[in-house]
């Protein structure tokens, strides 16, 4: 059996999808636009709230659009301090938008607000032009930022003529957490874009929403970075089937996310706190009591594929594709796994001797 935890990216089209893709409309998108690309556009603005939606490769060019489309050359922006926006998407906020970045810590994933306030005071001169939201958060372990903090950090933001940006790869795992649309968390927002291609289970893409104004530009932008796509009505059409409600399946993703997460924890409790664990990614941390090379190669050995974020610190990611079965077996290999490769500092730790 392989369970694959590294990425909720990993997840194959369901049947509905490929047949969907099979009889999708094949116009050119990019010359003369295509009615199932408009179809999934307008789908994706119904649901974020915004007026317009744009279909995109990724998140990191929805992300990368937008920057350019809101600033210019030697503008800031604010980001919290660990935002794949900052760290994780090759610098291209610096090396293509040319902005500086402001980082500020927030343990929830959304910098606190006051801190936001306190940055947009400081910038008598306004050269604060976007401030970049995550949620759910993935270098945090898919935690969800609070509403009311979002909802603080966009009046705080508006009120200086700032524009809020939310990279919402997952927001769809975020509006299950806290049972609510995702429109309510998006309005707090003046754009967003979310993947087809992570939880909902989507082969390619994302999609970019917000002011029809703003993804006029953003196409621009787009359309200059190489992402004006073709043929991609087959696309659409897999990401329309990912967009049809109930999404509460991704509550199954993470019911089983927290399996493993009280698992590591009953074999290390300082591995992970499974109250922390609120969508589908599990960090675990290892550091100093595992050999990382070791307990992630004979984890491959038994079928299970997890993340490594650095050493000694993991990434399990569930997802649809990983049946009850598929968990108890990651479960049963971490207890296995652990029992040959986690040293005693972890024993002793927990005053077993
Ligand atoms: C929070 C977040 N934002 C953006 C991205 C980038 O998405 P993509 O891989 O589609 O570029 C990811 C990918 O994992 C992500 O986790």
């Amino acid at each position: 059996m392989l369970v694959d935890l590294r990425s909720d990216t990993v997840t194959q089209p369901s049947a509905a999808m490929l047949r969907a893709m099979s009889d999708a409309s094949l116009r050119d998108n990019a010359r003369d636009g295509d009615p199932t690309v408009a179809s999934l556009e307008e789908k994706a603005a119904g649901l974020t709230g915004k007026d317009a939606g744009l279909f995109v490769p990724s998140g990191t060019m929805g992300n990368i659009a937008t920057i350019l489309t809101r600033t210019r050359s030697g503008d800031r922006i604010v980001v919290e301090s660990r935002a794949h926006i900052y760290r994780s998407e090759h610098g291209g906020y610096a090396e293509l938008a040319r902005v500086e970045p402001i980082p500020i810590e927030g343990e929830s994933g959304a910098p606190p607000a006051a801190e936001v306030k306190r940055s947009l005071d400081a910038e008598c001169g306004g050269s604060i032009r976007l401030v970049c939201l995550e949620t759910t958060h993935n270098a945090y372990g898919g935690v969800v930022a609070s509403l009311a903090e979002m909802e603080h950090i966009y009046r705080e933001a508006s009120s200086g003529g700032v524009s809020v940006h939310l990279d919402g790869a997952r927001v769809f795992n975020a509006s299950v957490h806290l049972g609510c649309p995702v429109a309510a968390i998006t309005k707090h927002a003046d754009s967003v874009v979310f993947s087809l291609s992570k939880g909902l289970g989507a082969p390619v893409g994302s999609l970019l929403c917000g002011s029809r104004e703003f993804i006029s530009a953003a196409r621009q932008r787009v359309k200059m970075l190489g992402g004006a796509m073709r043929q991609i009505g087959p696309l659409a059409a897999a990401g329309l089937i990912a967009l049809e409600d109930p999404f509460e399946f991704l509550e199954n993703d993470h019911r089983t996310a927290r399996r493993l997460a009280e698992c590591m924890a009953a074999l290390d409790p300082l591995a992970v706190e499974p109250a922390s664990v609120v969508t589908n990614i599990v960090n675990i941390d290892l550091a100093d009591r595992v050999d990382a090379g070791a307990f992630e190669a004979r984890l491959r050995e038994r079928g299970v594929l997890i993340g490594r974020r650095s050493n000694g610190l993991f990434r399990l990611v569930t997802h649809r594709d990983i049946g009850e079965a598929g968990i108890d077996h990651a479960i049963r290999s971490l207890e296995a796994v652990w029992a040959e490769t986690g040293n005693s500092r972890s024993a002793s730790l927990r005053g077993v001797h």
